[in-house]
């Protein structure tokens, strides 16, 4: 695997690449590896020839007070194990080449961004909007690759694509991955090392009490009483807050007050300690 830092060298590598005639999968990560990035590069390797990762923690996603400092950066390891994957290249731009001086551009996909994660945290799409137009733009991929689990983050992608014209030629599709959990339920997440002993054994009290809510749901209970009982078993499994827990129209992520045959999203996001968890899972639309 080759791992390129500059857009001359993307660029010359890329060439290559496609003159062999390879349909490119670009997985985008910020590193900080794990098994639910890896899925995607296994994934990407069986709808293209080759998978080109970048790995760049994006300042532009970051709001003041979160973690972009304390954000892991383990750029050697993270390579490593794209290399054990059979990724051909490695993009790892610095924060001067992603954004050099001058850099005034901002993308903002209106509505989609704004409620759930967007209300908590003010211009954090628009930084991944802007940065995964600007990857798009600079590795022209076939397919990219995004995980489920920031289901917001995959559909404000879908949106800003649509908008801009993105999906053809250069990005032919855009896949979401099914979240990959741990043995507990708990979604993987490069967030879940800041969690104590003690939390991250709280912590599989949500996916454990959403699976509840979504059984209430199946049998028909009313959702504003099953979200009302969601919040609560979370803070009762050991949260600190619930941020929020919506049924959500799954392309629009519009409220959803009742079950429609149209497809649904259980979203949650909630604190602990000094971490904030996010999950989301498919709830089985009302039967005709
Ligand atoms: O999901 C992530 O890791 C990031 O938000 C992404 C899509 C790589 C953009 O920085």
């Amino acid at each position: 695997m080759q791992t390129v830092n500059t857009l001359d060298m993307l660029r010359t590598a890329l060439r290559q690449l496609r003159g062999d005639g390879k349909l490119i999968a670009l997985v985008p990560t910020m590193g900080a590896l794990h098994e639910g990035h890896l899925t995607l590069v296994r994934r990407g390797h069986e709808v293209a020839d080759c998978v080109v990762a970048s790995i760049f923690v994006n300042p532009k996603q970051f709001g003041p007070n979160e973690d972009l400092n304390a954000y892991p950066r383990q750029l050697a390891a993270d390579a490593a194990l794209l290399e054990g994957e059979g990724c051909a290249l490695l993009w790892a731009p610095a924060v001067e080449a992603m954004y050099p001086t001058g850099f005034a551009t901002n993308i903002s996909v209106a509505g989609i961004s704004d409620g759930l994660c967007g209300a908590a945290r003010p211009g954090h799409f628009d930084g991944v909007a802007t940065v995964v137009c600007k990857l798009f733009q600079q590795v022209q991929p076939d397919v990219a690759l995004f995980g489920e689990k920031d289901f917001q983050q995959l559909a404000v992608i879908r949106a800003m694509a649509r908008d801009l014209d993105l999906t053809h030629p250069h990005v032919g599709a855009i896949i979401g991955v099914p979240t990959v959990r741990e043995a507990d339920g708990l979604a993987m997440s490069s967030r879940n090392r800041y969690l104590s002993p003690d939390q991250r054994v709280a912590a599989t009290g949500m996916p454990r009490a959403m699976q509840t809510a979504i059984a209430r749901l199946d049998s028909g209970a009313d959702v504003a009483a099953v979200l009302a009982e969601l919040e609560a078993e979370i803070i009762a499994a050991g949260f600190a807050s619930v941020d929020y827990a919506v049924l959500a129209d799954s392309t629009s992520l519009a409220p959803l007050t009742i079950l429609t045959a149209a497809p649904a999203r259980l979203l949650v996001a909630a604190r602990i300690g000094g971490t904030r968890l996010i999950d989301n899972m498919a709830v089985n639309p009302l039967q005709a």
